[in-house]
């Protein structure tokens, strides 16, 4: 019975994972992007235009009849981040507010008010999405003014405007601010929603718990999901390191991070696709890619091949590619075999000359394209390579070195180009505009500094 007690604590104290696949850090910058939201939606007008009509549950301001919102001032939005509960609103605007007066006159009511409200940040339990629910609405009177005739007694009036406003407005323009959460939530209802890699499988940014705020930004981790098509999940290893915040980053500013882990995860969905043949003989500046160059390395080739042959180049990664990533420079460990073989003619299989294991570098350059990241690669350079097997007895392989690396550069490079154009995609939140960011290589994490338009 204990162990079920232990494994029931374990899973109850351990974080589902210690180190986030991917991060992701809003500040200010983006949070501004609310007041947007609020132009956009043209949520004020909306109530204003309704407010001159009847509703029910909607009370009538006593006295005055024939009651019209118009006017309705820009709302200046305002908001703080609020530690461990979310962002504070305060939408600044104004109004005038028109009826017939019990004198029988027309009257106007400029009202200038704050509506105040507690955003709290969730995460929906049923689709495990980020959430801003508001609490506490309150409108703030900041000023009212009237055109009434003079000889009424101002401060009655005011006393009597100030507790009908008081009681009318929250039911007119609270649901202003609701709405307005309602339109931001929309804007990453599909956050995480698998998204292709191509045709070899997809990722999805599933959150590892609710979003943290801070006074200065919220942070949302992620632990991404890699699935090949079959349905397989790519699992991410763990000691690589997670994504980890560099030190000096701009106060308020935004950012995504990125570990390698995750990276080399997403890549493992590639790995087939860097098996390539290549039987081309005139490629780029290499000499051609018969017996004959060969010979030139492996004297023992010019015995079997007397005459020339064209070579056919055979690689198959045979581990996962691995992502490594060191202050301003990233690597892609590729370890397989490469095999060569002597071209037949006439449909006749080509017979294999020798199998090398090889493992070989590539640096990367990332880079940003829509919401994908890219990758470009040029060969870093070759580690290690082995004679597995020889149909032409033994050989010393450092003599080919030259001739490998020249190939793995103009012959599979390109390849891998090829294949990584598909990019890998990047969390979809608030429209956000990827083109724009600034990247970095940090230990084991890309930062993706997040500029908006
Ligand atoms: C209304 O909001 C503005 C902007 O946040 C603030 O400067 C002002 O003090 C507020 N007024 C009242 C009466 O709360």
């Amino acid at each position: 019975m204990l162990w079920i007690l232990r494994l029931v604590l374990c899973s109850l104290l351990t974080p589902t994972r210690a180190d986030p696949g991917a991060l992701l850090r809003l500040g200010m910058d983006v949070l501004n992007q609310v007041q947007n939201a609020m132009d956009e939606s043209h949520i004020l007008e909306k109530m204003a235009a309704e407010a001159g009509q009847k509703r029910p549950g909607m009370k009538p301001i006593k006295g005055i009849t024939d009651l019209k919102v118009k006017d309705v001032l820009l709302p200046v939005i305002t908001m703080n981040f609020m530690p461990g509960v979310g962002v504070f609103q305060c939408v600044s605007t104004g109004m005038t507010i028109t009826g017939k007066s019990f004198m029988g006159g027309n009257m106007e009511i400029i009202v200038v008010l704050n509506i105040t409200a507690t955003n709290r940040l969730l995460q929906d339990e049923e689709t495990g999405l980020p959430m801003f629910k508001s609490e506490g609405c309150e409108v703030i009177l900041v000023s009212v003014k009237t055109n009434l005739p003079s000889n009424m007694l101002p401060k009655v009036v005011n006393k009597f405007l100030d507790s009908t406003l008081h009681k009318v407005l929250p039911g007119l323009m609270c649901p202003a601010i609701d709405a307005v959460l309602v339109y931001v939530n929309k804007k990453w209802a599909s956050l995480n929603a698998p998204m292709p890699v191509g045709q070899m499988g997809t990722v999805q940014y599933v959150l590892t718990s609710v979003p943290t705020t801070t006074p200065s930004y919220i942070q949302v981790d992620f632990s991404p999901v890699v699935q090949q098509q079959k349905g397989n999940t790519v699992q991410l290893a763990d000691d690589a390191g997670g994504a980890e915040f560099p030190e000096d980053y701009a106060e308020g500013s935004s950012q995504l991070l990125l570990s390698a882990a995750f990276l080399t995860a997403e890549l493992a969905l590639l790995q087939k696709s860097f098996d390539v043949k290549v039987k081309d003989t005139m490629i780029g500046e290499l000499p051609p890619q018969t017996t004959v160059t060969l010979a030139g390395f492996i004297p023992k080739v010019a015995e079997a091949y007397p005459k020339p042959k064209p070579l056919v180049t055979q690689i198959r990664i045979n581990k996962p590619p691995k992502v490594t990533m060191k202050t301003g420079k990233s690597l892609l460990h590729l370890h397989g075999t490469l095999e060569m073989f002597a071209a037949r003619r006439r449909g006749k299989p080509p017979v294999s000359l020798f199998v090398l294991e090889t493992h070989f570098n590539l640096k990367i350059q990332y880079s940003v394209h829509e919401d994908r990241l890219q990758m470009t690669t040029s060969l870093d350079r070759l580690l290690s390579m082995s004679r597995r097997s020889s149909s032409i007895g033994p050989f010393k392989e450092k003599k080919l070195i030259g001739f490998i690396t020249d190939f793995l550069q103009e012959a599979y490079i390109p390849v891998i180009s090829d294949v990584l154009q598909v990019g890998f995609p990047l969390p979809d939140l608030l429209d956000m505009n990827y083109n724009l960011a600034e990247l970095d290589i940090t230990e084991n994490t890309l930062v993706l500094n997040l500029k908006l338009d």
